[in-house]
């Protein structure tokens, strides 16, 4: 096996992540679709709501009979689905009943470095951490995990995660699925090892390239379904794995539109026959049952069935997604006249990764920008000594458009608001940075092995 210190230890570059550890089928009987609760406030009053969520050690039953050692907000495993609406003030209690440090990072959230959560946020064992932030950002799917250094990839592989789901007058007008759980559904798609005894192996799989399981888990449910009764079904596509990058598609030719990236809607739906999401990133997609003839479909990714759609013989509802969903500026139209202008360039492997030659350091602020500006970042990954592989950029407090890819204007659904966007190995891709709030963020690689040995640097907003 490979060892703590050495990471992919055949010492050959991993030019893909999707290639380390193959996924296998699950051989356990099909089972529904766990669906994460919404959050109940423990106190509302007018927009403010209040949340308490507690991190706890726990044990999960993934396959029968078998306990796992998990961790999870407020139960076993992953956490709630946390429902907020733009103008909203948000209060968070964060109880941290862990024996380690965790923070609390809202991931894709436009507020306040304060709020964050990131690594300068950090919660002792056995503390709590209260913050307050207002939602002043269109409608998406968010979520939520720690980030405290040395803990963040281990806590998000034993089961720390949750969504947080941001609507708005847009999203609330839109003729789309919105029933959360009957025809709107999230979906966090990780993958996991389960030792002979039905461990969790994070040690012992541990890769400093990003640490892989060979089994899908679907919000925590091993090889599920889910009960279609209407004609379309929304899914909210979340990669939530530590460093596989999944390209999903349907099976009997079933029509799959993405209506919404990381930030939040796409102008149009987009007819997709296959969407890559890198660790970190989200699509939403809207599922046309209505001519299938089929009484299943599947949802797929390398080679596995993720998700069984099990289709109801008389489905009901509309058949048709609005045209419009979103009045974001086209890519090619987006005023690019006098911005700042940084270069960020990701190289390295293993422990030797790097930002602009640097490991992060938390006392060190690497760029500056100013609040509700923007700025035009070109992106690197190029590294000819190591050979290279895939580093999905990620950065907080901010959502930016992509301008280019190896100087090609982008996709449409690459064309909407983004948290994070996978650079392959010698691509270069600009993108414009809107900054939203003060305080010092973090951006960094998402494969979160890589993000713990330091491939991170910090832009303060002020
Ligand atoms: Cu999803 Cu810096 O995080
Ligand atoms: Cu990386």
């Amino acid at each position: 096996g490979r060892s703590m210190m050495g990471g992919n230890s055949s010492g050959r570059a991993r030019r893909n992540s999707d290639e380390a550890v193959p996924l296998k089928t699950a051989n356990t009987a099909p089972k529904k679709l766990a669906v994460p609760p919404i959050l109940k406030p423990t106190k509302t009053k007018g927009d403010a709501v209040y949340y308490t969520l507690k991190a706890k050690q726990a044990s999960t039953t993934f396959k029968p009979g078998v306990k796992t050692q998990t961790m999870g907000y407020n139960g076993s495993y992953l956490g709630p689905t946390i429902r907020v609406k733009r103008g909203q003030t948000v209060h968070t209690k964060v109880v941290n009943q862990l024996n380690q440090r965790t923070s609390l990072h809202w991931h894709g959230a436009l507020i306040p470095g304060k709020a964050d959560g990131g690594p300068l946020e950090p919660i002792a064992a056995g503390k709590t951490k209260q913050t307050t932030f207002k939602v002043d950002q269109q409608a998406a799917t968010l979520w939520y995990h720690p980030h405290a250094m040395g803990t963040t990839a281990s806590q998000v592989y034993h089961g720390l995660a949750g969504f947080m789901l941001v609507d708005d007058q847009n999203s609330q007008k839109l003729k789309l699925p919105k029933k959360y759980g009957v025809d709107d559904f999230p979906v966090v798609v990780q993958d996991r090892t389960f030792s002979r005894s039905g461990q969790f192996s994070y040690q012992a799989d541990y890769n400093a390239d990003g640490t892989e399981g060979n089994t899908l888990l679907v919000n925590g449910t091993l090889n599920p379904y889910i009960n279609v009764k209407t004609n379309q079904v929304r899914l909210r596509l979340l990669n939530g794995s530590n460093a596989r990058t999944y390209h999903f598609t349907l099976n009997h030719g079933a029509t799959m539109r993405q209506i919404a990236t990381d930030g939040g809607f796409l102008n149009h739906p987009v007819k997709m026959s296959r969407i890559d999401l890198a660790p970190g990133q989200r699509a939403e997609v809207v599922v046309n049952t209505a001519g299938v003839s089929a009484k299943t479909l599947a949802l797929r990714t390398n080679g596995q069935r993720v998700l069984q759609l099990r289709l109801n013989q008389k489905r009901t509802g509309r058949t048709t997604l609005p045209k419009t969903l979103n009045h974001l500026t086209p890519t090619g139209r987006l005023n690019q006249f006098g911005l700042k202008h940084q270069t960020i360039r990701f190289s390295g492997m293993g422990r030797m990764v790097r930002i602009n030659d640097r490991v992060y350091n938390p006392n060190r602020i690497d760029l500056t920008a100013k609040p509700h500006s923007n700025q035009i970042w070109t992106l690197t990954n190029n590294d000819s000594m190591m050979g290279g592989m895939d580093h999905p950029f990620h950065i907080h407090g901010a959502q930016f458009r992509i301008l280019s890819i190896n100087g090609k204007r982008p996709s449409a659904t690459q064309s909407g608001l983004m948290d994070v966007v996978n650079l392959k190995p010698d691509q270069k891709v600009r993108v414009l940075i809107s900054f939203h709030d003060r305080g010092i963020f973090v951006y960094h690689c998402h494969n979160l092995e890589h993000e713990e040995n330091g491939m991170m640097g910090q832009v303060k907003v002020e």
